[in-house]
């Protein structure tokens, strides 16, 4: 018997074929050109995804990291969220719907899903690819640009992943806002970047303005205790590169680490864990050094030792962005 295929693997499968029919020449200058806007002075006030070779290119270069990194944001959601699985779907500023293959490899279920953009390319690559997959088949792609009054239809869940950092300061607010209003939940995925950071802490505080509880990453809803300026909080997703993907990035890496920063914040009760791990543990002979940030809304740092047994082992295995202590 053949194992199920994962959403994971259908989507690799999927963007494999895209650059297919471009010639390199032009795939490499639509990468140099899409490097060169997300490096230049954002917003813009137009889509920066213009055509085929433009959003192939984002798809086989970015897609397969925004994935991942959506898809550790909501594996860690899901955790504080244990008995609600989602009924719809609004994905605002969806592109290439990075976040709907990741809401359906959390959630493997068919529900509605409304992918909004400005950017017809994308939104038309976005339904090629979710052609491929059965639950995703009847996603809704739509035009709709993000800015004042901008108004959503009710969803269970809104995603808004990395798109704040191509947003005016007022289109930043319209979108939080209305994600506030048409979702049961919001999880706002960034960059991890002391700037991405910066826009989730905004939209964090908006969110919990307007009544919503923060599921993950923090384990409170009390002010975020990083001193701005100093520090900034970011996890790390693995994405393993297919030969496509190293062709378009180029190196040789077998894989490399997404670093985004993320908040998930809901309108009904969550159990969000005691303690979040937000450093990379340090593994030194006989114990583990682990920077928590914990439920009183503070920072602490602990050390595990041997001597801690079953924890000692327990924190031997634990990864940064996880919850601590173990259930
Ligand atoms: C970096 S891409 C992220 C795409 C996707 N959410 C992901 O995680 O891969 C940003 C997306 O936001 C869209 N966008 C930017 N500004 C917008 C606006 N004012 N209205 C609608 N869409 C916008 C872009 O067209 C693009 O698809």
């Amino acid at each position: 018997m053949t194992a199920p295929v994962s959403p994971a693997e259908t989507l690799r499968a999927a963007l494999a074929g895209l650059l297919d029919g471009l010639p390199p020449k032009v795939a490499a200058q639509a990468v140099d050109r899409l490097i060169a806007n997300y490096r230049g002075t954002t917003p813009t006030d137009a889509p920066i995804l213009r055509d085929r070779a433009d959003v192939a290119a984002y798809a086989a270069y970015r897609m397969p990291a925004t994935f991942e990194a959506v898809r550790s944001a909501l594996a860690a959601f899901a955790d504080a969220v244990p008995r609600w699985v989602p009924g719809s779907h609004v994905d605002v500023g969806g592109g290439t719907g990075a976040a709907t293959w990741a809401v359906n490899a959390t959630w493997p279920e068919e529900r509605p899903v409304t992918v909004l953009d400005w950017a017809d390319p994308a939104l038309a690559l976005g339904r090629e690819l979710a052609s491929r997959n059965p639950l995703l088949k009847s996603t809704e792609w739509q035009r709709a640009r993000i800015g004042a009054g901008l108004a959503l239809e009710s969803a269970d869940l809104v995603t808004v992943s990395y798109v704040l950092g191509e947003l005016t300061d007022a289109a930043r607010t319209a979108v939080v806002d209305a994600a506030a209003v048409a979702g049961q939940a919001v999880v706002i995925i960034e960059p991890g970047t002391p700037d991405g950071y910066a826009r989730v802490i905004a939209a964090r505080d908006r969110l919990i303005d307007a009544g919503f509880r923060v599921a993950a990453p923090c384990p409170h809803s009390a002010a975020c205790p990083i001193v701005p300026g100093e520090d900034w909080c970011h996890f790390s997703a693995r994405v393993s590169r297919s030969s496509l993907h190293r062709q378009v990035k180029g190196g040789s890496l077998a894989y490399e680490d997404e670093k985004f920063s993320y908040v998930a914040a809901t309108r009904f009760p969550v159990e969000p864990v005691a303690g979040r791990v937000v450093r990379r543990p340090q593994i030194r002979k006989g114990q583990v050094l682990l920077e928590l940030c914990e439920v009183e809304g503070r920072l602490a740092r602990s050390t595990v030792t041997k001597r801690q047994g079953l924890l000692y082992r327990a924190a031997r295995d634990v990864g940064w962005g996880d919850g601590w202590p173990p259930a």
